[in-house]
């Protein structure tokens, strides 16, 4: 769907900058800091003990396979690569994997798999409300704005206490109508950490069956929380309360291979047949955008997965990465009790209870760089830079 940002005709030379993607903007900020001790924890990657985002072993191992083995890079077609698809079917669907009122197809990303998603949803049904709530990852309005959809916002998080605003979401789901979406974090929340419990997930379930809601649930850390089924735990709860679910994943995480943009989007609806013509329309939507998705990071996702031993040592490296996670969460939440909150979260993000001007004397004192909102990923920190950073935060803290 094509969005129109002016309502008469505008020559290029008339168009008005966009706003800054402030993270971007941090991004530059932290590089141009000459500072040696400087930490960034704004970026949104994972980053190992010294600071690296290194490339995964299994996935060295499956581009050389890619390279000394692919034969064609003839065309695949809007659906991508459909054993990739196959593959992921079971560690994202688990139970759910045999359903065949669910279909999977690759996607540029999750960020296009929720734009397919949304557009879909916007061709079923221009006039349902999304209801998000906030903070959320900065892409989800915008994504949502241009798919031209009413978006509905409620506040699911209270930065002071570190704990989610509960009856607030349940309140502003139960105010929603039949047809509406229900968009949802997966697991690993972006940007405060704090992901439902499994009895929270059984409330909303009940509500958005209740209500005749959609599930639009964004999956872009499985993996990074408590376990591959762990994390998928309210994907699955949704699937089997729910006739219509989207849901868009990532590989870009849980593989480490971020610019490769691998993901897929998952439609589920109450009959095989309405499925299929469901997809028809994500295939004429996918081909409107992007025609096919890139293939490289699928191919090398497809040959981990289809292979046993890369497939273990996959579960190995990305257990890693999830300890790490873990590990660092529980160092800082054990320094001071007012961060206790973050050793009871997950994925790599935790929103300080600090102010725009903290933060900003955090980057200017301390050299460190954090959204202003208060995001920071726990794991942007070096080992030898925690110690400094708690130190930093409690400080401001006390300020
Ligand atoms: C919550 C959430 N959804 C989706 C995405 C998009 O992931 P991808 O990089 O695969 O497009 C991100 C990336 O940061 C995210 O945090």
């Amino acid at each position: 769907m094509l969005t129109r940002t002016h309502t008469k005709a505008v020559t290029l030379a008339d168009l008005p900058p966009v706003q800054n993607d402030s993270l971007l903007a941090l991004i530059g900020l932290a590089a141009a800091d000459p500072r040696n001790d400087k930490i960034d924890v704004g970026v949104g990657v994972f980053r190992d003990a010294v600071g690296n985002t290194p490339i995964l072993k299994v996935m060295k191992e499956a581009e050389q396979r890619l390279h000394d083995t692919q034969a064609t890079k003839a065309y695949l077609g809007s659906w991508g690569d459909r054993r990739f698809a196959d593959l992921l079917r079971p560690i994202l669907l688990g139970e759910h994997a045999a359903d065949e009122r669910i279909s999977g197809v690759q996607t540029p990303g999750g960020c296009g798999a929720l734009r397919l998603g949304f557009e879909l949803l916007a061709t079923a049904n221009p006039d349902a409300r999304v209801f998000m709530g906030t903070p959320s990852w900065p892409n989800h309005a915008p994504i949502i704005r241009a798919v031209r959809l009413e978006m509905v916002e409620y506040p699911y998080y209270e930065r002071g206490q570190g704990v989610i605003r509960f009856e607030d979401m349940l309140a502003a789901l139960r105010s929603a109508e039949p047809g509406d979406v229900a968009l949802l974090h997966g697991c690993c929340h972006n940007p405060t950490g704090a992901d439902l419990s499994e009895s929270q997930w059984r409330e909303v379930t009940n509500v958005v069956v209740e209500r005749g809601l959609i599930p639009l649930i964004d999956i872009a850390y499985q993996g990074f929380g408590r376990g591959l089924d762990e994390d998928a735990f309210g994907v699955r709860l949704m699937l089997s309360s729910c006739d219509e679910v989207i849901v868009a994943q990532s590989c870009d995480k849980n593989f480490s291979c971020y610019r490769d943009r691998v993901g897929s989007l998952w439609v589920k609806t109450g009959s095989p047949e309405a499925t299929a013509t469901a997809m028809s329309h994500v295939f004429q939507r996918a081909r409107e955008m992007w025609s096919m998705p890139p293939d490289h990071g699928a191919a090398a996702v497809h040959i981990i997965l289809d292979d046993p031993q890369l497939r273990a040592e996959w579960l190995i490296e990305l257990a890693g990465m999830r300890d790490r996670i873990n590990a660092v969460r529980q160092r800082i939440a054990s320094a001071d009790p007012r961060l206790a909150f973050i050793g009871k979260q997950f994925g790599m993000f935790s929103m300080l209870p600090v102010g725009k001007e903290q933060v900003l004397k955090l980057r200017e004192d301390d050299a460190i760089y954090m959204a202003d909102s208060g995001r920071f990923n726990v794991v942007g920190l070096g080992d030898d830079q925690i110690d400094r950073f708690i130190a930093a935060v409690v400080g401001a803290l006390e300020a």
